[in-house]
């Protein structure tokens, strides 16, 4: 999709805050510092629209990125941050839940890993958790510029393989910083919010 115009409508925390415009939503999930933010950069054309930064757990509400007319991105604060407090934490769980179980324009999950790693626990849960809700899944494995070409195959086979991965999802190996997979995410996205 050739995207011109973004709009960050709403920071949310709560349902009544989301928009009411209807468009298909994509969400965005990852423990805190994955690249979430990076992500919906490259794929909005912006060098940095969505606030990126070495500091984890900037984002803490809801940010709803209304691309075009079209469809709207989610970026869902990041979770495995250790230094928010239990309370924060159950707040962030409820906020979460609400929005990925209620949420009817929710067309499908984007769900970040690290490449060079093999998913923590929390990775594992959030991908379990989305898959007993039926949504869509696409597992983007990123900062893939951080590992060598020949090792990609690898990392893939590690990460399905930690998450018990579906063969019904998708997974695509992404850096934001050479956009590698970026046109393949377009699709993944197009289809889902579209058909
Ligand atoms: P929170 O909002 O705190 O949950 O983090 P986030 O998931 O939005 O991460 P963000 O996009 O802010 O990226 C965190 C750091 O990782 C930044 O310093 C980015 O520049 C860096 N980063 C993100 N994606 C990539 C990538 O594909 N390659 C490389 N080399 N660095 C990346
Ligand atoms: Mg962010």
């Amino acid at each position: 999709m050739e995207v011109n115009n973004v709009e960050l409508v709403m920071s949310a925390v709560s349902p009544t805050q989301y928009p009411t415009t209807g468009y298909p939503e994509i969400a965005l999930v990852g423990r805190s510092n994955v690249g979430k933010s990076s992500l919906t950069n490259v794929l909005i054309n912006r060098r940095s629209y969505a606030r990126t930064s070495s500091q984890p757990g900037k984002t803490q509400t809801l940010n709803f990125y209304k691309v075009e007319e079209d469809l709207y991105f989610v970026d869902v604060p990041g979770y495995g941050y250790a230094k928010v407090s239990r309370q924060e934490r159950e707040k962030w769980g409820e906020m979460i839940e609400t929005y990925l179980t209620q949420r009817e324009q929710l067309k499908g999950v984007i769900s970040l890993v690290d490449a060079r790693h093999e998913p923590s626990q929390e990775d594992v849960q959030m991908y379990q958790w989305l898959s007993y809700y039926e949504i869509p899944i696409l597992v983007v494995a990123t900062k893939s510029d951080k590992i060598v070409r020949g090792k990609w195959n690898k990392q893939e086979s590690i990460i399905k393989k930690k998450l018990e991965f579906d063969k019904k999802d998708s997974f695509i190996m992404f850096s934001a910083q050479t956009k590698m997979g970026k046109e393949d995410i377009w699709k993944w996205i197009e289809t889902q919010a579209f058909g």
